[in-house]
């Protein structure tokens, strides 16, 4: 029997993902390092310096870590300003609606993200006054495809891996959930391909059929 819902961040709850890409055009433009919307699907999910490493690997020049460190801050910088910026008019209705609802049935709610910013964004938005818990990229040594983050999210949640899903835009969440016991939910992005994903949707509001 299922009780939770364990949600990703940047391109479940809200469309962050969409700041992380025109960050990461900016830079690589900067660069001179071939960017694109395939390089994105990759890195989706995965920590600030995974995704880094990823996008400079496109490139055909080698980075010392002190320069790595100082394009991530750089990075980090441009997308704080943004995403800082966001409000409660940012997330969608459904998505408010599908919390409420869920809610409503007694579901517990927790977000777990890869994101060092994910406090800020569900501040910003108000989204965190929906959620019982939240795992974010400050509380994890190792982030997605490894589970690290969503069994924290459970343990605080106090609920079995079995007793969750785990809703994802990223291949590297859909795998990071199976592999901790969770049930995979694939909603757009990266994830909608996966044939690891045991659901799909394309609207928030299908998880209430789930319950
Ligand atoms: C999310 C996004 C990734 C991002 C990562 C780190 O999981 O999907 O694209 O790189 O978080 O975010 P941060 O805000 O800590 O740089
Ligand atoms: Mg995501």
């Amino acid at each position: 029997m299922k009780r939770a819902v364990i949600f990703d961040l940047d391109g479940v709850l809200v469309h962050t993902d969409k700041i992380h890409y025109a960050v990461w055009v900016e830079l690589t433009e900067k660069l001179g390092i071939p960017f694109s919307p395939q390089v994105m699907d990759r890195v989706r999910g995965m920590s600030r310096m995974d995704s880094l490493e990823v996008v400079l690997s496109a490139g055909d020049r080698t980075w010392t870590q002190a320069e790595k460190e100082s394009l991530a801050k750089e990075k980090n910088r441009a997308y704080v300003a943004r995403a800082g910026k966001m409000t409660s008019a940012d997330v969608e209705e459904d998505v408010w609606r599908t919390l409420d609802a869920l809610r409503a049935r007694g579901v517990l709610l927790a977000v777990g993200s890869s994101s060092k910013n994910a406090p800020l964004i569900l501040e910003r938005t108000g989204l965190g006054e929906k959620l019982d818990a939240l795992a974010d990229g400050n509380m994890i040594q190792r982030a997605k495809p490894d589970p690290e983050v969503f069994l924290r999210a459970a343990g605080l949640l106090g609920v079995a891996p079995g007793e969750a899903y785990v809703v994802e835009d990223a291949e590297a969440g859909i795998r990071a959930a199976l592999d901790g016991g969770f049930t995979p939910v694939a909603f757009g992005g990266s994830a909608a391909a996966s044939p690891l994903a045991a659901h799909r949707i394309d609207r928030l509001s299908q998880l209430t059929a789930l319950f």
